[in-house]
């Protein structure tokens, strides 16, 4: 079993055939961990946000073929959970590239086919956590001027095996003195900065100050922003990412004001097949998320919204990916180890 990352947080472990994840809907109220027992219950999971961000969401539809596989060992019903939870977020490359794992070990018709699914979801698991840990460790070549990092969404130890992507180099920057504080941006509507981010900041013990989104501009044009990054839901062969709504405007924020933008990503996000963002599915969402506020209704009924969870950037406003393979400039991605 994998063991803990950031701040001892673990947002997914395998128990006893069951998968315990933290519902991460009721945070930061409640610290509320929730069984889950079949691939339908993993789906649910995955569509509410319940688990989300890109490796998670992975490392979850993995553990969901391995539950399916022990409740029901034939390779039809292996092959229905697979469809099933690639039919949950269309967009986290991570989703796509754990369940092709998951559906090239079972077409090996192994003898014990629940043994051989939970083996891989869990090496799966362990091998994001590495990932992670790799990617922190090149913080001290990310944050050459020492300041505050500005970032998006929640891309810590609860986007991930447990170790995070973004917040978990800025969480390393931080010890190293290279990192002062956070700029966390609230990420409406969900709010995964303000309920997720600022959470686990505070369990980590990192300064941070909570902004709302459309604060961000006039705070970068101060010059106090010293960094930008964030995570990466899919990165086309072309380096367009995308990540979630606003990181766009973030990125054009950085190149007006010169305020190096960083894309963090495991190599589990990098989609060589896909030949630029113009190719990425972005998810768009209920309209009742824009809708309803703290279960308030904000605006009259009949209004129509616009709620894509996720934007692109164009590889051009990016300053440099990092990889648990290493740092890669735009013009560096072509040649790299990320494609494998
Ligand atoms: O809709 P979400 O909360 O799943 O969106 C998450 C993000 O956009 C993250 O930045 C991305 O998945 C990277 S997580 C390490």
């Amino acid at each position: 079993m994998a063991a803990g990352g950031q701040g001892g947080i673990r947002p997914v472990r395998w128990h006893r055939n069951t998968l315990v994840v933290i519902d991460q809907t009721r945070l930061p109220q409640e610290y509320v961990e929730r069984t889950l027992r079949s691939v339908e219950d993993v789906a649910e999971a995955i569509n509410r946000l319940r688990v989300r961000g890109a490796p998670l969401i992975g490392i979850t539809a993995a553990y969901g073929v391995a539950l399916a596989a022990s409740l029901a060992p034939e390779p039809t019903a292996i092959r229905a959970a697979i469809d099933q939870l690639r039919a949950t977020r269309p967009t986290a490359r991570d989703l796509f590239a754990a369940l092709d794992r998951m559906e090239r070990a079972a077409t090996h018709n192994p003898a014990d086919p629940a043994r051989v699914l939970l083996d891989e979801a869990l090496a799966i698991h362990a091998a994001d956590l590495t990932a992670g840990r790799l990617i922190a460790t090149q913080a001290a070549q990310v944050f050459t001027t020492p300041g505050w990092t500005m970032t998006i969404c929640n891309t810590g130890a609860l986007a991930t095996g447990g170790e995070g992507t973004a917040l978990g180099l800025i969480a390393a920057g931080y010890r190293l003195g290279l990192v002062s504080g956070v700029y966390v941006l609230e990420t409406r509507p969900i709010l995964q900065g303000a309920r997720l981010t600022a959470w686990e900041l505070q369990q980590l013990d990192i300064p941070f100050q909570l902004l709302p989104d459309s604060a961000a501009a006039s705070l970068i044009a101060t010059g106090r922003v010293a960094a930008i990054a964030t995570g990466a839901d899919r990165i086309a062969r072309n380096g367009d990412t995308a990540n979630k709504v606003g990181t766009r405007m973030l990125a054009e924020l950085a190149d007006r004001h010169q305020v190096p933008f960083h894309i963090v990503a495991p190599r589990t996000t990098f989609d060589a097949a896909t030949p630029s963002g113009a190719a990425i599915p972005i998810e768009q969402r209920a309209g009742v998320e824009v809708m309803v506020f703290n279960g308030q209704p904000v605006a009259p009924d009949g209004t129509t919204v616009y709620n894509p969870a996720f934007d692109v950037t164009d590889a051009g406003l990016i300053g440099s990916y990092v990889t648990d393979a290493g740092v890669f400039a735009p013009n560096e991605l072509e040649d790299s180890r990320i494609w494998n």
